[in-house]
């Protein structure tokens, strides 16, 4: 770690940037990365948007074509070169990596912003389950409901509290937490995570349990793995997947990079990348049973795209609990904040070590330069503006912004820097080279196929994906139908082709300014740490 003081022009020596105390520790820092809001909240909503049994065959398939082969590679990346994202693919193919790299954590940045906002909801959601989630009538601590409800109903409470202003609050603490847990680098990190991810493990079986000995409770596990040969036919469907696999694992946004730079150089990143993914993909299975449990259990009809059935599943399942209502609801949100957290944390390291990397400066200045435009975009997106009166809580502005960033961002950055990544190590730097590096210090030595699954099928798979996808988004969005615009946003309707015009250029101009900024200290070119 950087003291956070002053580091003028050397960029950090290797021993300044921090390392892990030991192997167990980068492994649960790297699984409390994974294991986030992507594990209790976006896969339920993706799997039931892509309907269940239509859904976890091609993400099965992509955990081992796609997931555990690019944790390879930016987990190698890390420890080949020590550095970060883009300085490490700068290192490794030259300036076009850098591009890649600061295109990339550009698009951390806006995805990190909504992501604070969801684990805000979280929080508050923790907070009102000892206050009115789990009355009837749900009203305290938050904002008063117009309707309220006959029995706790915890869809009411949600939108209810989104249409108010605590949320602004609840961004503002986890971005504080956030920043306060980097301030002392990786050693704070791996404190926390051994805490929280043994515990979440705990709670997800005991809800698993709850879910599937509710009456109804298997037909929804049956609904998540029942096969559904047609709906694999849909492109839609496999980029839900891949996206969703790519986020899950942490992929495409240069955090795994970040958190390996952190290892010695003889790291087993073959072994490593394999325990993070099956870790990873198995508790968000078993997040799965137990949500489409309760989801089936209590006939629940989730309203709002990308949002959470956990929100509402869980606590409508916590409520139907014989004792201990209030408790349970408090801890599963408290561990959906824990998880969120350490995921948050990944995220703002992969772009605040990316700073320090590139400009030296101290850790303390990279993360104001992360959290202050991030913490703007947290704010707008938990606005509670009501746009849609149609929709009361669920129209809200922030809400609404947060659905079609989260469609473009997270459907397209992600993929297209794991298709870019892979174009660059496999073709420029040489998928053969790379993998020589690699089984150096893997006890399971990586074959040829790993050759053509980087140079080929990946790329292959990926820009199908991107480009089938964004021919469907822009046929819609040239026929007067942009993603986000089908209900009527009455002054906001302007957010559908704004937002990704934002996001696009945005990110684009970002990458530009910061690969063209001078480093403070230019990059020795060679020898790279695998040639020697
Ligand atoms: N994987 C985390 C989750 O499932 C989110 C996350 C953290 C992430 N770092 C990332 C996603 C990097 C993509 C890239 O909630």
């Amino acid at each position: 770690m950087s003291k956070g003081s002053s580091q003028p022009s050397t960029a950090p020596h290797a021993a300044d940037r921090g390392a892990w105390k030991s192997k167990f520790g980068f492994i649960l820092a790297a699984s409390g990365s994974a294991i986030g809001l992507g594990n209790l909240v976006f896969f339920a909503s993706n799997a039931y948007q892509y309907g269940g049994g239509a859904f976890y065959l091609p993400y099965f398939i992509a955990l081992f074509v796609l997931g555990i082969p690019v944790m390879i590679l930016e987990f190698s990346a890390g420890t080949l070169t020590g550095r970060s994202f883009p300085m490490a693919l700068r290192r490794l193919v030259g300036k076009r990596g850098e591009y890649v790299g600061w295109w990339s954590l550009s698009g951390a940045l806006f995805i990190t912003t909504y992501y604070v906002t969801i684990l805000g909801w979280a929080m508050c959601m923790m907070v009102g389950a000892l206050g009115g989630l789990f009355e009837p009538g749900a009203t305290a601590p938050f904002a008063p409901f117009s309707e309220p409800s006959a029995g706790p109903n915890a869809t009411a409470y949600f939108f209810g509290l989104i249409a108010t202003w605590w949320p602004l609050l609840a961004v503002v603490a986890v971005w504080a937490m956030t920043i306060w847990s980097l301030w002392r680098g990786a050693e704070t990190i791996e404190k926390v995570v051994r805490v929280c991810v043994p515990l979440m493990w705990v709670f997800m079986i005991v809800m698993i349990v709850r879910g599937v000995t509710l009456p109804g409770g298997m037909d929804g596990v049956l609904y998540l793995f029942t096969p559904d040969i047609a709906g694999i036919l849909d492109v839609g469907v496999w980029k839900g997947a891949f996206a969703q696999m790519f986020f899950s694992l942490s992929l495409g946004l240069g955090t795994m990079t970040a958190y390996a730079s952190y290892l010695p150089k003889d790291a087993d990143h073959v072994n490593n990348s394999m325990l993070v993914s099956f870790m990873n993909c198995g508790f968000e299975y078993l997040a799965g049973f137990a949500i489409f449990a309760m989801l089936f259990a209590f006939s629940l009809n989730p309203v709002g795209g990308t949002l959470s059935l956990s929100f509402f599943a869980i606590p409508q399942g916590i409520a139907a609990f014989p004792f201990w209502v209030k408790a349970f609801g408090f801890a599963f949100f408290l561990l959906v904040v824990l998880a969120g957290l350490t995921s948050a944390i990944s995220l703002v390291e992969g772009m605040a070590s990316a700073l320090i990397d590139k400009l030296g400066i101290s850790r303390m200045k990279a993360l104001a330069m992360v959290a202050v435009p991030g913490l703007v975009g947290s704010v707008l997106t938990a606005l509670p503006f009501i746009v849609d009166p149609g929709l009361g809580g669920n129209g809200t502005f922030g809400l609404n912004l947060l659905d079609i960033l989260d469609h473009w961002a997270f459907g397209y950055s992600l993929l297209t820097v794991g298709f870019l990544e892979c174009i660059l190590l496999g073709w420029v730097l040489g998928a053969s080279r790379l993998r020589e590096a690699i089984n150096r210090h893997s006890k399971f030595h990586l074959g040829g196929w790993f050759d053509v699954l980087i140079k080929f099928v990946l790329p292959a798979l990926l820009l199908a994906v991107i480009v089938l996808n964004l021919a469907v988004d822009l046929s819609n969005a040239f026929a007067g139908a942009p993603y986000g615009a089908t209900n009527p946003l009455g002054w906001a309707d302007w957010l559908p082709v704004v937002v990704p015009l934002v996001w696009l250029f945005g990110t684009l101009v970002l990458a530009y300014v910061l690969t063209n900024r001078r480093a403070a200290v230019e990059l020795e070119p060679a020898p790279l740490a695998f040639e020697d």
